[in-house]
Parts: C-alpha cells; sequence; structure tokens
C-alpha cells in the first residue's frame, strides 16, 4: 500500500471533532500542512450534539425554573409554557453561530477539510472515497456515539438517545432515564424543569457514581426536592415498547411507565471497519490504545479524545490535539495530567470537581484531610437561592488534593481549583488569598481557611 511519492501533505486528521480540529489548528500553527476528513460536519459531537447545544437546553430549562420561582423574588410572570420549536430555534442558533466561527477558523489557517467518509488504508494514508491523502502523519479522532445495553435496541422513538434527545419537538409527559452519568442527570434536570415526570434509573448506589460521595448526596437531595424519582442501585431489566410508551422493568421486577426511555448508559468508540484493525493499530474493546503522549503502536499514527480508554470529555480532546501537533511538529510536550482536568455537570444544581476524590486519594496511600463548607453560610448563594457545599480535601500536613462543589454554576468556580489543585497549593496558601465579597468563590476560601485552622463564617 505504501506511496512511493513523497506525501503533499504533513498530516491527515481522521475526524473533525473537538480533537480533531484542535489537533489541525495547533499543527497548522506550527507549519505543518494538515488535511482534516469529516463525514459529517467539522465540530464534532461537542458542538452539534454534545456539550453546546445540551448547555442551550439547559439554560432555557434555567429561565423557566426562574420564572416558576420568580414570585419568591417578588417577580409577579407566570411560566405559560415551554415551546420546545422555539428552545430548539434558540439552541440551533447558538450552535450555527459557533459552526461557522470554527469553520472560518479552520479557513483561515489552510487547513483542507475533506468531506466524507475516511478509512485508514496504510500507516501513512486515509482514503475518501477515490481519493487516497497520503502523509507523514495520521491522526484518528473519530470520536464515540452512544451505546445501549444487550437487547435493549435504539428505536430513535421510544428508546431514545442524546442524539435523539436533542431533537424532540415537544416536552415528553414522563420519561425514565437509564443512567446517572452527566448525560443522564443533565437531560434529568432539563425534563424536570419542563415540567416532565423524570425518573432515574442507575444501577450503582449514586447519581454521577465517580464524584465525591457527599456531591452526589448533594445532587440526590436536591433532584428529590425537584420532584425527580431516583431508582438508584437498580439494575435495569427489560424495555417493552407499548402503544403509548414503554414499560421499563428492574431487576426485582419493578416497572415503570412512561412515555419515553432515555439511554444513557456510556459512549463506545467509533472505531469499526474504519481500517484500524487492519493497518494493525491495536485496539481493546474498540478503543484505540496510545501511550501518554496519545501515540498508537504504530509510529506513524496516533489518537486522542473518546476514541481512547479514559476521561470523554471535550476539553480533554483539545488538550490532547494541542499535545499530538506539538509532538509530530519536533516539539517535547509534557504529557497531561489526566487527575488535573476539571469535570463539570451541568445540571441544576450543578456539580464540578478537579482532582482527587477521598477514596481515590486513600488508595493511592494519602492520609487524607477534609472540609465541607455549606453555602447555607455564603452570601451570594443565598441571594441566588441555591444550596450545596465546597468540599475540598488535602494531603494531611501536605497539598490540596481535591475540590468538590455543588450549586448553582458552581462550574464556573472550578478553574481556580484547578489552579490550586494542579499547583499542589496548600491550604494555608490559598488561605492567605483573599477571595471577591459577595461571590460563590468565597465558598472555596472559606474552606480553605478552615482547613488551615482558621474558619471564619463557619460554624462548629
Ligand atoms: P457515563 O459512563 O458517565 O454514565 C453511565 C451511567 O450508567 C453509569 O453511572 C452507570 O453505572 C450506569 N449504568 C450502566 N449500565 C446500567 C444498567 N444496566 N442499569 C442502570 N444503570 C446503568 O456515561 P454518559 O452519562 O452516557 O456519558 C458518556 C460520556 O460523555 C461520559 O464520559 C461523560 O463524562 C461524557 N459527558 C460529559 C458531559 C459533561 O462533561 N458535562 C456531558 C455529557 C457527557
Amino acid at each position: 500500500m505504501a506511496n512511493d511519492a513523497a506525501p503533499t501533505v504533513d498530516l491527515v486528521v481522521l475526524g473533525g471533532g473537538s480533537g480533531g480540529y484542535a489537533c489541525a489548528l495547533r499543527a497548522s500553527e506550527l507549519g505543518l500542512r494538515v488535511v482534516m476528513v469529516e463525514r459529517d460536519k467539522v465540530g464534532g459531537t461537542c458542538l452539534h450534539s454534545g456539550c453546546i447545544p445540551t448547555k442551550a437546553l439547559l439554560h432555557a430549562a434555567e429561565i423557566a425554573d426562574q420564572t416558576r420561582d420568580s414570585e419568591t423574588f417578588g417577580i409577579n410572570a407566570t411560566l405559560d409554557g415551554i415551546d420546545v420549536p422555539a428552545v430548539n430555534a434558540y439552541k440551533d442558533k447558538v450552535v450555527s453561530k459557533l459552526y461557522k466561527g470554527l469553520q472560518g477558523l479552520v479557513r483561515s489557517r489552510g487547513i483542507e477539510v475533506v468531506e466524507g467518509e475516511g478509512r485508514l488504508v496504510s500507516p501513512t494514508a486515509v482514503q475518501v472515497g477515490d481519493r487516497t491523502i497520503d502523509a507523514g502523519q495520521v491522526l484518528l479522532a473519530t470520536g464515540s456515539a452512544a451505546k445501549s445495553l444487550p437487547g435493549l435496541e435504539f428505536d430513535h422513538r421510544r428508546v431514545i438517545s442524546s442524539d435523539d434527545a436533542l431533537t424532540l419537538d415537544h416536552v415528553p409527559s414522563s420519561v425514565v432515564v437509564l443512567g446517572a452519568g452527566a448525560i443522564g442527570c443533565e437531560f434529568a434536570s432539563v425534563w424536570r424543569s419542563f415540567g416532565a415526570e423524570v425518573t432515574i434509573v442507575e444501577a450503582l448506589p449514586h447519581l454521577l457514581p465517580v464524584e465525591e460521595e457527599s456531591s452526589s448526596k448533594l445532587l440526590e437531595r436536591a433532584f428529590r426536592r425537584r420532584g425527580i424519582a431516583l431508582e438508584l442501585g437498580a439494575r435495569f431489566s427489560a424495555a417493552k415498547v407499548t402503544d403509548h410508551g414503554v414499560t421499563v422493568t428492574l431487576d426485582g421486577g419493578a416497572s415503570i411507565e412512561a412515555e419515553l426511555l432515555l439511554v444513557a448508559v456510556g459512549r463506545g468508540p467509533v472505531s469499526a471497519e474504519l481500517g484500524y484493525d487492519e493497518v494493525g493499530v491495536a485496539l481493546d474493546r474498540g478503543y484505540v490504545l496510545v501511550d501518554p503522549y496519545c501515540q498508537t503502536n504504530v509510529a506513524t499514527v496516533s489518537a486522542l479524545g473518546d476514541l481512547r480508554p479514559g476521561l470523554q470529555l471535550a476539553h480533554v480532546a483539545f488538550g490532547e490535539g494541542i499535545l499530538v501537533a506539538e509532538r509530530l511538529a519536533g516539539q517535547r510536550p509534557a504529557p497531561i495530567d489526566y487527575d488535573g482536568v476539571p469535570r463539570v455537570t451541568y445540571s441544576a444544581p450543578e456539580v464540578a470537581s478537579v482532582g482527587l476524590t477521598t477514596a481515590i486519594a486513600r488508595e493511592r496511600g494519602h492520609d487524607v484531610v477534609s472540609v465541607t463548607y455549606d453555602l447555607a453560610g455564603n452570601g451570594r448563594s443565598q441571594v441566588l437561592h441555591t444550596a450545596g457545599a465546597v468540599t475540598v480535601i488535602a494531603a494531611k500536613d501536605g497539598p490540596v488534593l481535591g475540590v468538590h462543589m455543588v450549586g448553582a454554576r458552581v462550574g464556573e468556580l472550578i478553574a481556580e481549583a484547578q489552579l490550586i489543585t494542579n499547583w499542589e497549593a496548600l491550604p494555608s496558601e490559598v488561605a492567605q488569598l483573599i477571595h471577591p465579597h459577595p461571590t460563590m468563590s468565597e465558598a472555596i476560601g472559606e474552606a480553605h481557611l478552615a482547613l488551615a485552622g482558621k474558619p471564619l463564617h463557619a460554624h462548629g
């Protein structure tokens, strides 16, 4: 398959999502000639059917909640209804504006975008239709797709994925959400705000099971208060589509009727039938195996983002894209510290974290100390009527290891926590920093003051 002619491009990127386009942009900045192959739209899942459109829905949901609660704040307003086509128009406008911007950016960097389904045909070539693109290097960035459970097929009508959920033209009267990861919790939050009856079914004992347990419990309390039914530690057994909806049966026999079943049990890699196997790229259950520099076992092939095992987050893919571009351009980028990557679930309330949970810190042998600062003591949180907490965990007599937050908009606060954990700050060092009053960020300052042994607005 090897082509004798010298390749005309340095890098061919297969997949134009967050990871693929970030790599293409950085590589072109560094003087590499780049071709990017995309079968759908540049921007990928994050821009078109993930991060961005869901955040638009969550913002519309927040406005619905605020309208419903307006009287509490002395404002007379009534929620007359949710105009889903209009909500979708707002969401689509946000996406299309960003999409236009991204296309312009890609063009301005001189990156050629080839539309079509690409396939790896050699360690240095990708085929799209009858065109073979030879390059010095290939980046596999084909991402992930919603997966289901054995025996549970998406019919895209009653049994739906997050892609289908984004294009509904009405508010469902009732929904069962299977899986309480970020996708399940975000859609449950949106639909409840829009007035649906929502039941979350999660096999593990808590919502967002990978988060600090205290964060999960706070979210559970908030969701229950909002009238979201929780079936925790409940395994899905079967789903039967009926004339009016779907009947979901759990192990143990209990059953729930709903108009829709959203399956949010994770996303799997898109790697089948793309030539990866044939070219000798090592895979594990469809995931492309890589080293800390996103290098596969084939010297000229890199892979990143949702396609490799590990965190499936757009911002991680951005970071990996930059890393791959810099490595291919001959620089020596540092590997990514995955523990230091912030994680945010944008439900109401939000859950945000960075660094280690208490359980993982203990597993790794740390002697852990922690402080939880309740947002009840934070002025701005009271103004906003949000409940939640900031938990900071640190090594005894050592640096901060992790920060875990629950509350309205705490996703916007996690960047400070990221600096604290990634720079391995001591609680006493953070305690010296004066936080602006009145802001929610003070809760971070207060937690560190308490950890440093000098609590200010904290009881007991
Ligand atoms: P996930 O893997 O995070 O969560 C799936 C949940 O389903 C798990 O809690 C699991 O225990 C549960 N589950 C699996 N099988 C089950 C069964 N038979 N019965 C009941 N529960 C079962 O996957 P999710 O939420 O679909 O998200 C996919 C990826 O996309 C994740 O990596 C997620 O982090 C990422 N994502 C991130 C967002 C964010 O950062 N805000 C938003 C949306 C997705």
